[in-house]
This record gives C-alpha cells, sequence and structure tokens, in this order.
C-alpha cells in the first residue's frame, strides 16, 4: 500500500479501533445459550474491515458533525453484515472454509449452529437500532422508524437477500453482464448504500444531498464487489483473510471472468472517479468519503 494512501489507513484504523472496542456491547448478554454467545461472538469479533459502519461515521462527518454521536447505531450493521458473511460461507451457498483469517463459523460450530448465530445477530441488529431511537431525544420517532425501514429494504428480498439469491441461481447459466450488475448492486451495493443513507439521514441531508450519497454508494459498492472478484483471482489469501479462487471453484461468473481482468481494474477506476465526482458540489465536505473511495481501489484485504 503506497505512501499516498497513509492518511485514510490511519483513518480507517482508528475508527475500526473504536468500533472493536465497543462492539460486544452490542451483542445480547442475558439469558443467551453459551454456544449461540461463543458462535456470534466468534465471527463478530473475528476482526474485518468494519467499512460499512465507518461509511456511516465519515458520511455524518461530511456534515461537520461528530460520528462518536452515531457509533451506537453505526456499530449495528458490522452485526448484520457479519451474519451475511456466516450464511455466505455455508455449504449450502459458497462452501467456504476460512472467513477473516479464521476457520468459518460452521466449520468450528457446526452448520446449524452458525445459522442460527447469523439469525440471531440479524435479529438483534433491529432490535438494538430500536433501542438507540429510544435513547436519543432528538431522534425523532418517524426518522427512526425510517431507518429501520430502510435497513430491512436494503437487507432484505429487494435488496442484499435478493442478491444473493441472484448470485446462487445465476452460478453457472449467467449470459448478460446486467445479470451480473444486478448481483452485485444488491448483494454488496445494498448494505453499502444504506450505510452511507445511515449517515446521511441522522445529520439531517436534504433529498438533493441524500439522492447524491445514495448514487456515491452505489458506485462504490459495485466497484467494491468488482474489487472482491478480483483479489478472489489475484490476491494474497493471507492478506485477505479467506481463500482465493472460492469463486472459480464455485463456477462463479465474475466481473474478471465476464470482462477479463483489466477491464475490471479499469471499471473500478472509473466508478470511483464518478462516485467522487458525484458528491463534489453538494454543500457537504467530501474530503474522507473521497480517500475512503480511492482506498477501495487499492485495497488488497
Ligand atoms: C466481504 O465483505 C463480503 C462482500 C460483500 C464482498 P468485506 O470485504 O467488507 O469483509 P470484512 O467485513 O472486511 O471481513
Ligand atoms: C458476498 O459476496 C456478499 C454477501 C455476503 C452478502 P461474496 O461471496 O463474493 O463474498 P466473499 O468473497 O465470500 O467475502
Ligand atoms: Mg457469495
Ligand atoms: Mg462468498
Ligand atoms: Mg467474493
Amino acid at each position: 500500500m503506497s505512501q499516498q494512501l497513509k492518511p485514510i489507513t490511519d483513518y480507517l484504523d482508528e475508527k475500526a479501533g473504536l468500533i472493536n472496542q465497543h462492539i460486544t456491547l452490542f451483542l445480547p448478554r442475558e439469558n443467551v445459550p453459551s454456544k449461540l454467545k461463543d458462535a456470534m461472538e466468534y465471527s463478530l469479533l473475528a476482526g474485518g474491515k468494519r467499512i460499512r459502519p465507518i461509511l456511516a461515521m465519515a458520511t455524518y462527518e461530511a456534515f461537520e458533525r461528530n460520528s462518536e454521536d452515531i457509533l451506537p447505531i453505526a456499530i449495528n450493521i458490522e452485526l448484520l453484515h457479519t451474519y451475511s458473511l456466516i450464511h455466505d460461507d455455508l455449504p449450502a451457498m459458497d462452501d467456504d472454509d476460512y472467513r477473516r483469517g479464521k476457520l468459518t463459523n460452521h466449520k468450528v460450530f457446526g452448520e446449524a449452529m452458525a445459522i442460527l448465530a447469523g439469525d440471531a445477530l440479524l435479529t438483534h441488529t433491529f432490535g438494538n437500532i430500536a433501542k438507540y431511537v429510544r435513547s436519543v431525544p432528538d431522534l425523532s420517532l418517524d426518522c427512526g422508524l425510517q431507518i429501520l425501514e430502510e435497513l430491512a429494504f436494503y437487507s432484505g428480498a429487494a435488496g442484499m437477500v435478493g442478491g444473493q439469491v441472484a448470485d446462487l441461481l445465476e452460478e453457472q447459466g449467467i449470459t448478460t453482464l446486467d445479470e451480473l450488475l444486478y448481483i452485485h448492486t444488491y448483494k454488496t451495493g445494498s448494505l453499502i448504500v444504506f450505510s452511507i443513507r445511515l449517515g446521511a439521514i441522522l445529520a439531517g441531508a436534504n433529498e438533493k444531498q441524500l439522492q447524491a450519497l445514495t448514487e456515491f454508494g452505489e458506485k462504490i459498492g459495485l466497484a467494491f464487489q468488482i474489487q472482491d472478484d478480483i483479489l478472489d483471482v489475484i490476491g494474497d489469501s493471507d492478506k485477505l483473510g479467506k481463500t482465493v479462487g472460492s469463486d472459480q471453484m464455485n463456477d462463479k461468473v465474475t466481473y474478471p471472468f465476464f470482462k477479463g481482468m483489466e477491464a475490471s481494474k479499469q471499471e473500478v477506476k472509473q466508478l470511483i472517479h464518478t462516485a467522487k465526482d458525484s458528491i463534489s458540489d453538494i454543500g457537504i465536505n467530501p474530503a474522507y468519503l473521497h480517500l475512503i473511495a480511492d482506498y477501495l481501489v487499492y485495497r488488497e484485504s
């Protein structure tokens, strides 16, 4: 990673540190079977970039607000994201053995417990957010309900889950770039868009700003998944913490498979360029969002 990226890697490390310091507080504590608790903690605390809550916080900061105020809500995206990873790795899905540098959840706790740990993380996310909304007097109930509704939408059947379904159904039979774009936009883009919208909504963004930030999220979300596909071919499994070559093994039709490696790399750069443009002139300070977008092109993990 080049010297040029140091300011953003320092920023990401600092935010991830803050998230890691607090994340266990957001797990259910009472009356939870100990095996379930272990399985939930195992994947949640295994590491990970924490890029989704960081995006929510960076978006909030772009409105000159203190992002630590929204840490207790932003952090929950990581619970939901971790559920999606546990389920994504199951034998019925991608059948992967390593995640975040450790054996996958089902390899350690068995399939049934992995499914249930995912279910519990997902359910708890919504409970935690409702609790946050109730605890912040400045946050209107209407705004809180919008957030819950959006999270259900972006992570559900018309969002992330829908994308995962398309990813499985299309494994071998994909025929068009549009189908591939659909998969990437929803399985990965949706939760990234939600993360950015969360920061924007909490900061009181106006319609124009929310629209532009949504477009930014869509573009970097797509770029993020294309880069994930690229790294599955040319990445280093130690740095990634997951086995490379998983996509080929599962006959996934990825961006590099469909368009070639060079064209895929160019596409990531182009998407990041357009994404940055979309938020350059909307009355926010886009500096860190721009830097995070740049980091996504060069990330190795
Ligand atoms: C992996 O997400 C799954 C995708 C949506 C591509 P991340 O690359 O953010 O994984 P972690 O959270 O850092 O482990
Ligand atoms: C996963 O996409 C997307 C979700 C978990 C929703 P991938 O299957 O490409 O992610 P990795 O490569 O296993 O992290
Ligand atoms: Mg998958
Ligand atoms: Mg996978
Ligand atoms: Mg992948």
